[in-house]
């Protein structure tokens, strides 16, 4: 094991007590500290099974999208990752970030009562400042067997946060003003996202789940910003199709988003 890898035998009794009978969390890895949750199951992605949990009280070196790092002060957050090894198709995998977003805002809102949505494609905001973000990367070992990694960090009990984060960035608790337990949020996520797995695999795409996540879509009827270097432009949020590509309305026709950064107008700032 890592110098900087501490295991939290308590935590990891009380999740896979939780967990029991699950698939999602069927092994679960608990930490005090760690690096980052994604790196772990990365580095051991050849001997962990599918549906194997990495959860940290602190990530000393968390990562977000685009090279970003993610702060992860002990104890103020869920900062945790699940391996999924059994996708029959890797070019479906952009798809399951979709699915994580729906598991998270499903949990959050089921627990705090507050009106957390989705931003495309899988962060989650409340009161228009970013609660969640979900970073999912796909890994092959050397003797190619295939992973994806979704890595899950949701603000809950931060009173505040850096200057260059309190634009952007919020809590559970700022929003709520509510204590939550962490680890009953964890479980719930699983759960949904389990369930919602399951559904996606039947389906063979976001079908099925589509409407639930168009329903708490942000973009959808607002002014959006796609920031691409190649075809930059701005139109009105529709949905997500059931490939998962964002539908914006632009200039009379429609056209479908599959990548890149998209910004809403009245969400983190842009106005
Ligand atoms: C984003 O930039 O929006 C994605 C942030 C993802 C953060 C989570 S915290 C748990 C996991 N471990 C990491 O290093 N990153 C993800």
């Amino acid at each position: 094991m890592m110098k900087n890898m501490i295991p939290d035998r308590e935590r990891k009794q009380k999740l896979e007590a939780r967990l029991t009978g699950c698939e999602f969390g069927s092994k679960v890895l608990a930490f005090v500290t760690v690096d980052s949750t994604n790196l772990v199951l990365k580095r051991e992605l050849e001997r962990l099974p599918h549906g194997t949990l990495a959860i940290a009280e602190e990530q000393t070196f968390g990562r977000g999208r685009r090279g970003r790092s993610w702060q992860s002060p002990a104890g103020t957050g869920v900062w945790m990752s699940l391996l999924i090894k059994n996708l029959p198709k890797t070019d479906k995998a952009p798809m399951i970030t979709i699915v994580a977003a729906l598991a998270v805002a499903r949990a959050l809102r089921e627990i705090s009562d507050a009106d957390c949505l989705i931003k495309w494609p899988n962060d989650i905001v409340l009161g228009g400042r970013k609660i969640c973000g979900i970073l999912t990367e796909m890994c092959t070992t050397e003797n190619g067997q295939m992973g994806i990694i979704v890595g899950i960090g949701i603000n809950i009990s931060q009173c505040e946060f850096p200057a260059e984060l309190a634009q952007t960035a919020t809590s559970l608790k700022i929003e709520t003003g509510c204590e939550f337990d962490r680890l009953e949020i964890v479980g719930r996520i699983m759960c949904h996202f389990e369930d919602l797995y399951r559904q996606f695999l039947q389906g063979g795409d976001l079908q099925n789940l589509q409407e639930e996540y168009n329903q708490l879509l942000v973009n959808a009827g607002k002014e959006i910003q796609i920031i691409s270097e190649h075809d930059p432009f701005r139109g009105i949020g529709i949905g997500i199709d059931a490939q998962g590509r964002l539908l914006v309305e632009s200039g009379g026709t429609v056209k479908a988003v599959l990548s890149g950064e998209v910004s809403v107008r009245g969400i983190y700032g842009y106005c």
